[in-house]
């Protein structure tokens, strides 16, 4: 009707206002609530990141910090029951599958008033358990999806080492408690940081508006999970692992390159570009220095397991080293042509001219593969990290006056009214 303006993709659309999360595009900066990502990344912990996106503020002692872990850590445990439901799920299932299903199951457990009749605490306790059971039911779809027990969450460790702990705890080891490697540990939480919040994308924007119907909470946060499953938001960096084991060889970049460039070839080169980034994602940087730390650990690990005595007496968990694992070597050779792959495409006026960078999925899946972390799990981690972002944008939407249920419009493209032919006229 001309009414309407054409947008699809939201390329010039603001959907809403919001305090929480700065992205400059061309200039490549990421704020939260006004910090610089690097220097959250540098300085400061995922818990520290999730209270300061939740409450607009950085907690203002120690001990509100603490605080804030403590209340976090004990709502990492979930109702008996839910664990008899992931239980249920059948074997094979996705990890992916699991989560959406269980997180849009915590409605059934832990809502217990209207979205109309929740108060601010109400609203704030929804939020730690959305943060807080996120990383245990990703944990509890991986057990699931490899047949073994579920772990419980321990008041000793982080929130990263928790997660951890509750993928790899091994039944080799009877119960006793083994300490999942620091370096892993901090790799964990900053991958978490670093994927906290991002504005506007499609499982935010999703969440936001599933949230404008005032439906509940966790429902809102399982359609934020449904809308990162997909390749082309979540799915990016198992998409890298896979380009770089088919590139296989330094040789072979050119090729990659050529078909990368190509517009009748479907290939693109994954973990570059980016919507909003029209510069190097400020994320990037942080993930390689991550992937670098986290192989040096696997070389570590790797040397444990193939000596039978030091494996025997090791202090890390024996479910770190899956024996499927890609062994460290491959992954450090991985990660060399990763770098030989980013220095050719930056040199390359293709990818100069129109901006292209790489992407905070670059080298994430590397640092998660070397941690042991299977493929099939990498868009699950991403939404462990993700998790504080929706419910952050959740609240700030509920709380915000006047406020309005999301309805687009259309163009519509389809018959002007016609008159109804009889079944008789038209045989
Ligand atoms: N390889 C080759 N060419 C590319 C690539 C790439 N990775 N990315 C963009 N281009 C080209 C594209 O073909 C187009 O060329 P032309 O102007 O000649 O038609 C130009 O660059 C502009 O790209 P676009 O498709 O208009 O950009 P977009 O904003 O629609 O898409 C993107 C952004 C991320 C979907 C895209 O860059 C892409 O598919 N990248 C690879 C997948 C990937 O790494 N995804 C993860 C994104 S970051 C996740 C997050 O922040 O949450």
């Amino acid at each position: 009707t001309g009414l309407y303006t054409l947008d699809p993709g939201f390329t010039a659309t603001s959907s809403c206002r919001s305090a929480i999360t700065y992205i400059d595009g061309p200039a490549g900066v990421l704020l939260h609530r006004g910090y610089a990502i690097n220097d959250l990344a540098a300085k400061s912990s995922f818990l520290e990141v999730c209270y300061l996106l939740l409450n607009g503020t950085l907690p203002s002692s120690k001990r509100q910090l603490a605080m804030f872990k403590l209340e976090v850590t004990r709502r990492m445990t979930v109702h008996e029951r839910l664990r008899t439901f992931v239980s249920g799920f059948p074997d094979g299932a996705h990890p992916m599958a699991v989560m959406v299903g269980t997180v849009g199951a915590l409605s059934a457990f832990y809502c217990r008033s209207s979205v109309g009749k929740m108060d601010e605490a109400a609203r704030a306790l929804a939020a730690i358990r959305v943060v807080a059971k996120l990383a245990t039911i990703a944990a509890m779809a991986y057990k699931h999806s490899i047949g073994q027990p579920f772990a419980y969450p321990r008041r000793d460790l982080s929130f990263a080492g928790n997660f951890l702990h509750l993928c790899f705890s091994s039944p080799l080891d009877q119960g006793e408690f083994k300490p999942p490697p620091k370096a892993f540990e901090e790799a964990i939480d900053v991958f978490l940081l670093l994927h906290a919040d991002h504005e506007q994308n499609a499982s935010t924007s999703t969440v936001r508006l599933a949230g404008s119907s005032e439906a509940n909470p966790f429902a809102c946060v399982a359609a934020g999970i449904a809308s990162l499953w997909g390749p082309m938001h979540g799915g990016a960096n198992e998409a890298v692992v896979t380009m770089l084991r088919e590139i296989g060889d330094e040789a072979r970049i050119p090729e990659f390159l050529r078909r990368a460039k190509d517009k009748n070839d479907p290939f693109k080169l994954m973990g570059f570009g980016h919507r909003v980034y029209k510069n190097v994602d400020p994320r990037a940087k942080e993930m390689r220095r991550l992937a670098l730390a986290c192989i040096a650990e696997r070389e570590r690990q790797d040397a444990i397991d193939n000596d039978p005595d030091a494996y025997l007496t090791s202090s890390a968990p024996v479910g770190l080293s899956p024996t499927d694992a890609i062994p460290a070597a491959e992954i450090r050779r991985l990660f060399k042509l990763a770098t030989k792959l980013e220095e050719a495409a930056l040199e390359d006026d293709y990818f100069v001219q129109r901006k292209l960078f790489p992407n905070v999925d670059f080298y994430s899946g590397l640092a998660l593969t070397a941690i042991g972390i299977p493929t099939s799990m990498f868009t699950c981690l991403f939404a462990v990290g993700r998790a504080v972002g929706w419910i952050s944008h959740w609240k700030e939407f509920v709380e915000d006056e006047p406020r309005k249920i999301g309805r687009p419009r259309q163009l519509y493209v389809g018959e002007k009214l016609r008159r109804f032919p009889t079944i008789e006229e038209r045989d």
